[in-house]
């Protein structure tokens, strides 16, 4: 489990090669499988391979969605907020589920965040997406995954990247036994 999260990098450049129906099916059991509160279930999932609509998704906000033009797979990962106060946990978890399934079959993904962003100043990302996608008003789009199968191999995180002064034990600040490699110290 550790090695694909060291491995999980954001994809942004995807290479032009179809992923196989069974992967597919496998990133969304992933989702379908993620724990909510309450065991609510508040998420669904819109998978979408149509290159026009992967551009409609691209130019939902006007920085950091780009990459969904040329991803080759996006799902859109809404929650209900009428089974859930707290849809905004549940689709966040069922996100990287899908993002970790799909380091696991050799996949690239980012995510491209949605709650909380502006397709331009009087329209949220939100309202754009439920516009061209006929999405109820009892969902709101959290997150939009882009999938693909990677063109390049970023680095993985090293044990630099894992922070362990972000770790107390017992009070605020107690020390762990845990400590940062002394080759990552500057
Ligand atoms: C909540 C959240 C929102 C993010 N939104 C975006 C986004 O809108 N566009 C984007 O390109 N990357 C987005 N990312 C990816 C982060 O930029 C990336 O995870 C971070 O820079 C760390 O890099 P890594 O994923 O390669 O480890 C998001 C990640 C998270 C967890």
């Amino acid at each position: 489990m550790l090695e694909i999260f060291y491995n999980r990098r954001s994809t942004r450049k995807f290479l032009d090669k179809r992923i196989e129906e069974a992967k597919i099916k496998k990133l969304l059991t992933a989702a379908l499988l993620s724990p909510s509160s309450m065991g609510s279930r508040p998420w669904e999932f819109i998978i979408v391979d149509d290159p026009a609509l992967l551009s409609v998704l691209a130019t939902s906000k006007p920085h950091g969605a780009l990459l969904l033009k040329h991803a080759t797979l996006a799902i859109i990962i809404a929650g209900d907020k009428t089974k859930s106060d707290v849809w905004i946990e549940d689709c966040s978890i069922a996100s990287i589920f899908v993002q970790l399934e799909a380091e696991a079959l050799g996949l690239g993904s980012c995510w491209v965040q949605i709650n909380r962003r502006y397709y331009n100043d009087d329209i949220t990302s939100n309202e754009y997406i439920h516009e061209h996608f006929n999405i109820p008003e009892r969902l709101e789009v959290l997150s939009v995954i882009g999938i693909g199968y990677k063109a390049a191999q970023r680095p993985p995180l090293s044990d630099c990247d894992v922070l362990w002064n972000k770790v107390s034990k017992n009070r605020y600040q107690d020390q762990t036994s845990f400590e940062i490699p002394k080759e990552c110290e500057e």
